[in-house]
């Protein structure tokens, strides 16, 4: 008797260690949170397709990026993304709301823009092979070639992303507003120039 008990606790112990070691991967339910995203219909649309260019769009973003995002978003100031709209927002929202809106948004499909003409050049030459002067990298390698990202090490999907919103964050990683140790130090090898070109590049890339 008792060392069945002893071999139920050890599985369930067990298998908190796994959760942590995956590092808790989100499983939310797209359904409920369909039902609770009327709150973020006014900025990012109906579908996560933001129809105001300053506004990213959210449909289609991994489901793990979009939960680490509302995470910390929730932390404030003291977040590596603190951003005083979203903060305001995210204040009544559970781990399960969370994980709930981040598995609805990423089931829809964002939608691809164009790259101007004038952007196409610059933006394309830093999006694939950086700037070997000043040491930006090629974003391809980590974002992938066509823009989806890469799910598995939380590398953001960039393909379709509203530009201004792109410049926004690039800049807001420029001065660490924004904290990731690979974009910091990325973003500031960036002039204006290249991070108004790669990011009306990205919005149109697929
Ligand atoms: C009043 C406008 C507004 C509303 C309402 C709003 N958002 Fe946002 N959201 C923003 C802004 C602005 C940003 C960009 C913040 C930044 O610069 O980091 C953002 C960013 C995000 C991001 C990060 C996107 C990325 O690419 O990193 C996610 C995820 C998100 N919002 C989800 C939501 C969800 C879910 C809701 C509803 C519960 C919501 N937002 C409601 C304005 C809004
Ligand atoms: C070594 C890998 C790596 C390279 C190279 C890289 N990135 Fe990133 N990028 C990341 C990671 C990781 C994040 C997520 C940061 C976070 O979680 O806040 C990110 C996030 C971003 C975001 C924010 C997206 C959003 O939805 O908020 C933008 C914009 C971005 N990168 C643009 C670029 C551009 C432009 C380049 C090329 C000049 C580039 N990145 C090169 C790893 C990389």
């Amino acid at each position: 008797m008792i060392k069945s008990r002893i071999s139920i606790l050890v599985i369930i112990l067990a298998s908190f260690a796994a959760t942590a070691i995956e590092d808790n991967p989100p499983s939310g339910d797209a359904a409920a949170g369909e039902l609770k995203s009327q709150p973020c219909i006014a900025c990012h649309g109906p579908d996560g397709n933001s129809p105001t260019p300053a506004w990213p769009k959210i449909a289609g973003l991994a489901e793990g990026y979009i939960y680490k995002q509302l995470l910390e978003f929730k932390k404030g100031p003291n977040g590596d993304c603190n951003d005083p709209t979203m903060y305001g927002i995210v204040q009544n929202l559970s781990g399960q709301d969370m994980l709930d809106l981040a598995a609805y948004y990423a089931s829809k499909e964002m939608t691809i823009g164009a790259v101007p003409q004038d952007k196409l050049e610059l933006g394309q030459k830093i999006y694939r092979g950086g700037n070997l002067l000043s040491g930006a990298p090629a974003c391809a390698p980590c974002h992938d070639p066509t823009g989806k990202g890469n799910y598995l090490a939380n590398f953001p999907r960039l393909s379709g992303q509203n530009s201004q919103y792109i410049v926004t964050e690039l800049n807001k990683f420029k001065s660490k507003m924004r904290v990731n140790i690979m974009m910091n130090d990325i973003a500031a090898r960036l002039t204006d120039d290249e991070i108004q070109a790669v990011a009306s590049y990205v919005e149109g890339l697929h």
